[in-house]
């Protein structure tokens, strides 16, 4: 979700300003796609790297979260949206914790739209937390390393029972994925536009799945062996 900042300065606004219309848009694309029936949305909000920011803003992100929660969850609860946050939240002031295991709770048993927040996330966490759990099973003796595998380390992974995400959608103009979802990225279509975050409204998103729809996903195979199967 980039772009904030340079929505807000272009505006002559605070960043923080950038944040809360992000949040708008955050609003708005959740709605649709719970309406779409899309299975999952996954929002980077903040990364393991984002505490570099000045520590003003880093404050009024941590309570935009809090308010977000506060006044969203009831919502998404109405609207059947499971509600999962990913990464390292123990860094999180302890009412945003709270909150967040409340929120969990709550929508745990959503069948609707699963709605999942990076934040305090990076790939590479991701990675070294998994990697740390499976040796400690194989010291522990209940895991053997012979039966280490691609999809036996996939199940230490954050979102494990999740699908791999078809769609990676990046705004703001940079090209990168920034320590993303690095290891379930790996066939993942890429989309990258230069409209800022709170630009980016219901039309946008539909021109970035059309096109999606227009590409050819071949896993490795050949164009050939494709059209011969469909
Ligand atoms: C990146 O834009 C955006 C962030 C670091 C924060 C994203 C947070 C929200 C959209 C608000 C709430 C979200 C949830 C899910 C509760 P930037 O600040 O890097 O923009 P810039 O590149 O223009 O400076």
């Amino acid at each position: 979700m980039d772009g904030n900042g340079r929505w807000a300065k272009k505006r002559f606004l605070p960043r923080f300003a950038g944040h809360q219309a992000g949040l708008e848009t955050v609003r708005r694309l959740v709605k649709y796609c719970a309406q779409e029936n899309i299975e999952v949305l996954t929002l980077f909000a903040f990364s393991s790297e984002n505490w570099r920011r000045p520590q003003e803003e880093v404050s009024l992100l941590m309570q935009l979260f809090i308010t977000a929660l506060q006044r969203e969850v009831q919502k998404l609860h109405k609207n059947n949206v499971k509600l999962r946050v990913i990464g390292a939240r123990e860094a999180f002031p302890n009412q945003l914790q709270e909150y967040i295991a409340q929120a969990e709770q709550l929508t745990a048993q959503n069948t609707g739209l699963t709605l999942v927040i990076a934040a305090n996330y990076g790939g590479r966490w991701d990675i070294t937390q998994a990697a740390q759990r499976m040796a400690r099973e194989i010291q522990q003796g209940t895991l053997q390393v012979e039966a280490l595998n691609e999809q036996q380390f996939t199940q230490y992974l954050c979102l494990a029972d999740l699908p791999e995400p078809d769609l990676f959608i990046r705004t703001g103009g940079e090209q990168r994925v920034s320590n993303f979802l690095l290891w379930q990225l790996a066939y993942t279509e890429m989309y990258f536009t230069d409209t800022l975050w709170p630009d980016f409204d219901q039309a946008a998103f539909q021109q970035a799945l059309h096109s999606f729809s227009t590409r050819q996903r071949r896993f490795g195979r050949t164009g050939e062996q494709l059209e011969k199967n469909a």
